[in-house]
């Protein structure tokens, strides 16, 4: 009797010790995009590496597309800890407090991909990314998505022809006053509303990467789309600074190593994706594709860079110029 009472007591004891093992770690991921964008794509790979890295002691579940939380949000539900992680567009900072983070915002700042790294993957990402730390939040790393074009009903060659367009924009005054540059109307939405407010005609248009617009089917409410390339959207990785604090150290490091992987997955997609989402709107027949000649480029440049200098104020003009000093970019030379 005494014995076969030592072998219960052995194997709940077991199963116990099983149960704490088999207990992971959850990281609620959301996100309001698309899984088959960039960000969608490196949410998952990010589960993947962390899942694989941690031999299960971690458990990610990433939901998408808003399913969660909206724009404004998550962040809230971040900094409370309802979830882990999360990597909302650099544009979606400023309501948090963090203003700096709009500098990314401000169009024809990056001439190209190389210009954009040299800022986010260097020195000046880092001390942006350690701003978070005051909120309550852990800045991880940049991920890509890509440069923008503009869109709406009618074609938009000049940046005249934005003139009395209700344009959404993301929650930036940069992006409000980028439009207010060119003579539209800036509309704020929350990115899950977009398509629904094209197709109502609460807004004119709008600007996004391709493969925002595309994965959200908004090109079927968009008649017209010019390849202006005239700002970035990438995001910041991040997650709440006490539940990543408070992480077993080993834990802590193989997510630093899986963060460290799916930044390199999401920087080496992102054009690709965004290459094959213009090629999907291109084959839908749905809307007709503008690319402009670099002196049309050169208009929308020369209407939207006094963007810079006026937000000086609210960016800080050391952050505007030391961005300069590391691409090169000369607002005078346009
Ligand atoms: C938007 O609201 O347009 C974007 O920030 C969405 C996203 O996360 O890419």
């Amino acid at each position: 009797m005494k014995f076969r009472s030592l072998i219960v007591g052995l194997i709940a004891v077991g199963m116990s010790a099983a149960a704490v093992a088999a207990d992971p770690i959850t990281i609620k991921f959301s996100h309001v995009v698309a899984s088959d964008t960039p960000k969608g794509k490196a949410a998952e790979f990010f589960k993947q590496r962390a899942e694989e890295l941690t031999g299960g002691k971690v458990k990610v579940e990433v939901y998408a597309n808003s399913t969660l939380y909206k724009d404004k949000e998550e962040i809230e539900a971040l900094q409370m800890g309802a979830v882990q992680m999360l990597a909302p567009s650099l544009a979606k900072f400023g309501p948090m407090g963090i203003k700096e983070f709009e500098v990314f915002d401000l169009p024809f700042i990056f001439d190209n991909a190389e210009a954009l790294h040299k800022v986010t993957q260097g020195p000046i990402g880092a001390s942006l990314l350690d701003k978070l730390g005051g909120r309550g939040v852990t800045g991880l790393a940049f991920w890509d998505n890509g440069f923008k074009s503009l869109s709406a009903n009618t074609p938009i060659m000049k940046p005249e022809d934005l003139k009395g367009k209700k344009m959404r924009v993301q929650s930036s005054k940069v992006l409000e006053e980028q439009m207010r540059a060119v003579g539209a109307i800036p509309q704020s939405l929350a990115f899950s509303e977009v398509y629904q407010a094209l197709q109502t005609g609460v807004v004119d248009g709008t600007e996004n990467p391709h493969s925002n617009l595309y994965t959200q089917k908004m090109h079927e409410v968009q008649k017209h789309m010019t390849v202006t390339d005239h700002g970035y959207l990438g995001y910041a990785l991040i997650t709440n600074k006490k539940f990543w604090d408070g992480l077993p150290a080993e834990v802590r490091g193989q997510l630093e190593q899986a963060v460290k992987e799916s930044t390199d997955f999401a920087n080496k997609i992102a054009l690709e994706e965004n290459t094959k989402a213009l090629e999907g709107v291109r084959a839908s027949g749905k809307t007709a594709i503008h690319e402009p000649t670099p002196e049309e480029r050169n208009v929308f440049r020369k209407a939207m860079v006094p963007v810079h200098k006026k937000m000086e104020s609210r960016i800080g003009a050391d952050l505007i110029q030391s961005i300069y000093a590391e691409t090169g970019f000369d607002p005078s030379k346009l």
